[in-house]
C-alpha cells in the first residue's frame, strides 16, 4: 500500500510542471553528400575464452543436451543472426596473446589442455579452436576477426597461422588444413596483431611495440597479391594518447590498415561496484566514464588526421562497454554481471558517439557476447535470455553501412549533486533505400525531454518507432523473467512540416523511423 502526504503531492505536482514546462530540444538534422558512410563493422563483437562466454556459454559441445549445431547453442546462434552481427573478434582479450592456435586443430581427442593463465586460472581442452571459430562466423554471417598471439609467439607461429586460415593450397599449412577436414581456405580479412600490449600483452612500449608491429605485418599476407589484409595494431589504453602518436608516426602506412583503442565505461576502477544494485551516484559516475568516449575518439582521431589526413587508417574500438563486480557465488576471474537499463545507456550512448564519428571509426567491437562483461546473451544452463544492450544494438542495426546525417543541438544537462552531463545523445542516418532512422537516447534518471527534430526537406512521411525503457534504472531482465525488458512500438510520433516530435522517457533509448 502506498501512503500519501500533502507535501509529497505537491512535490509532485511541481516536478510535472517543471518538467512539463521546459523548452523542447530542437534539433537539426541535415544531409550532406560529404559524410561518410556508418560502417556496419561499428556494430561488431568480440568473445574471448574468458568465464562462461565460449566453454559453456557460446560453445556447450556436440554432445550436449543443449540444441546446438556443431556444438554452438542454437539459440544463441538464431538471437546472433537476428542481431545482424556484422562480425566477431575471437579468441582474447588477454587471452589471445597466450593462445597458440596450433593447440586449437585437428582431433578434438587429440588437443592438448591448456591453462587459461589470466581468467581463472582454469583447464581448457581447446575443444573450440580455429574451425569452430570461422565455421560459426560463417553460419552467422559474420566478419572473423582473429586477434593473433605476438607476446608470446613468434613471427612464423604468427605468419603460418595466416598461412593455414588463407593460403589456397600446396602449401605446407593449406595442407595440413586440408586433412584437418577444411578443403577452401577461410574469407578473413580483419587481423588484431596482438593485443594490450602496454599490458597483458607484453608490457612493451609504444615505441617497442612499433618494431615488433613493423616486423609482424611485414610477412603478413593474404596470398592472393592483393593486399586484401586488414591489419589492426594494437592500440592505446584510454587517453594514452602518446601510444596512438607513436604508432601513427612510426608504422609506414603500407603496413597498417586500423589502429585500435580500448576504453570501458565503470563507476571507479578499483570499485566497480555491483551490475543490478548501485545508487544513482553510481550511475551518474558510470555514464561519465561512458559519454568520456567521445573525447577519446576525437582526441585519437586528431592524431590520426596529423599523420593520415586522408584518412586511409580506420580507428577500431574493439574492447568497450560496461565493467561492473562480478555477480555474488560467481568466480572472480569470470567476469559475469548482470546487464540492466544503465548498459541501454551505454549502449545507446556509445553508438551514437561511433555513428558520428563514422569518418575515422570504421569498426568497434562489444565486450563481450556471452555471459561476460556487458554481454548481450546470458546463459543457465539450457535457458538463454537477451539483455537490455542486446535490445538497443538491434533497435540500432538499421544504422549499419547506412549514410551518416549530420545531427545540431544542444542538449539539456542531467544534473547529479552539483555535477552535469549532456542528458541527450543523438545520430542519424539514410539507407540506400531512402529510410532515415534517428537513434536517440535520454540518460537522465528523472527528467523526460521533448525533442522536436528538423528534418528540412527530406522526403520522408510515415514514421514508426521503438522504445526501450522500464520503470527503474535497476530494472534488468532474469531467467525467470526474460522479457521484463523489450522494446516496445512508439504510440506517439508527431510530425508536421518536416518536423518530428518525439518524448523521450528518464533513462530510454528510442529509434524512429521515416520512410
Ligand atoms: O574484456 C576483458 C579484458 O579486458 C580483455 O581480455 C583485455 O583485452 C581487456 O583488458
Amino acid at each position: 500500500m502506498k501512503f500519501f502526504n500533502y507535501s509529497t503531492v505537491l512535490l509532485a505536482f511541481l516536478c510535472s510542471v517543471a518538467v512539463s514546462a521546459q523548452e523542447p530540444v530542437q534539433v537539426t538534422v541535415t544531409e550532406d553528400t560529404d559524410a561518410p558512410v556508418i560502417s556496419k563493422h561499428i556494430y561488431g563483437h568480440f568473445s574471448e575464452h574468458l568465464g562462461r562466454c565460449i566453454y559453456g556459454g557460446l560453445y556447450v559441445g556436440e554432445e550436449s543436451m543443449v540444441p546446438n549445431t556443431a556444438g554452438v547453442r542454437n539459440d544463441i546462434i538464431e538471437a546472433l543472426k537476428e542481431l545482424k552481427i556484422p562480425n566477431l573478434r575471437w579468441p582474447g582479450g588477454c587471452f589471445a596473446d597466450t593462445y597458440h592456435w596450433k593447440d586449437g586443430v585437428g582431433p578434438k581427442d587429440e588437443r592438448p589442455t591448456m591453462v587459461n593463465r589470466w581468467w581463472g586460472g582454469v583447464t581448457e581442452d581447446n575443444s573450440f579452436g580455429t574451425h569452430d571459430f570461422l565455421n560459426l562466423c560463417e553460419t552467422l554471417n559474420a566478419e572473423p576477426y582473429l586477434a593473433a598471439n605476438v607476446g608470446s609467439s613468434t613471427v612464423k607461429e604468427f605468419t603460418e597461422y595466416v598461412e593455414y586460415v588463407l593460403h589456397q593450397g600446396g602449401s605446407p599449412m593449406a595442407e595440413w588444413r586440408k586433412e584437418n577436414g577444411r578443403e577452401e581456405p577461410w574469407d578473413v580479412k580483419y587481423w588484431g596483431v596482438g593485443n594490450e600490449m602496454w599490458g597483458c600483452g607484453g608490457n612493451m612500449t609504444a615505441e617497442h611495440y612499433a618494431d615488433v608491429y613493423r616486423q609482424y605485418a611485414t610477412f603478413m599476407t593474404d596470398w592472393t597479391n592483393s593486399d586484401g589484409l586488414f591489419r589492426i595494431a594494437s592500440g592505446a589504453n584510454v587517453d594514452d594518447y602518446h601510444w596512438t602518436e607513436v604508432l601513427m608516426r612510426d608504422v609506414p602506412k603500407h603496413l597498417i590498415e586500423g589502429v585500435a583503442l580500448h576504453s570501458y565505461s565503470f563507476v571507479e576502477w578499483n570499485e566497480k561496484g555491483s551490475s543490478i544494485d548501485y545508487s544513482e551516484e553510481q550511475y551518474f559516475s558510470t555514464m561519465k566514464t561512458a559519454l568520456k568516449m567521445d573525447t577519446l575518439v576525437t582526441k585519437h582521431s586528431a592524431i590520426m588526421d596529423k599523420y593520415d589526413p586522408n584518412n586511409t587508417i580506420a580507428l577500431v574500438v574493439d574492447e568497450w562497454g560496461g565493467w561492473y563486480d562480478v555477480m555474488e557465488g560467481t568466480n572472480p576471474g569470470f567476469l559475469y554481471q548482470q546487464n540492466t537499463m544503465r548498459d541501454a545507456m551505454i549502449a545507446g550512448t556509445s553508438l551514437n558517439i561511433f555513428n558520428n564519428h563514422a569518418r575515422r571509426v570504421k569498426m568497434a567491437n562489444l565486450a563481450q557476447t556471452v555471459n561476460v562483461l556487458q554481454a548481450v546473451v546470458l546463459t543457465e544452463d539450457e535457458k538463454m535470455l537477451l539483455t537490455p544492450t542486446y535490445h538497443v544494438l538491434k533497435m540500432y542495426n538499421v544504422h549499419q553501412d547506412a549514410k551518416l546525417l549530420p545531427v545540431n543541438f544542444d542538449s539539456p544537462t542531467y544534473n547529479f549533486e552539483g555535477e552535469e552531463l549532456p542528458a541527450i545523445s543523438i545520430s542519424a542516418s539514410k539507407t540506400d533505400a531512402g529510410e532515415v532512422n534517428v537513434s536517440m537516447v535520454n540518460i537522465d534518471a528523472h527528467k523526460s525531454h521533448t525533442v522536436e527534430i528538423n528534418l528540412g526537406d527530406m522526403d520522408v512521411k510515415d514514421f514508426s518507432g521503438t522504445i526501450l525503457s522500464s520503470e527503474d534504472l535497476q530494472d534488468h531482465n532474469t531467467f525467470d523473467q526474460p522479457e521484463k525488458i523489450t522494446p516496445k512500438e512508439l504510440k506517439k510520433v508527431k510530425y508536421r512540416k518536416g518536423v518530428l516530435e518525439v518524448v523521450l522517457p528518464p533513462f530510454s533509448v528510442l529509434v524512429v523511423t521515416g520512410k
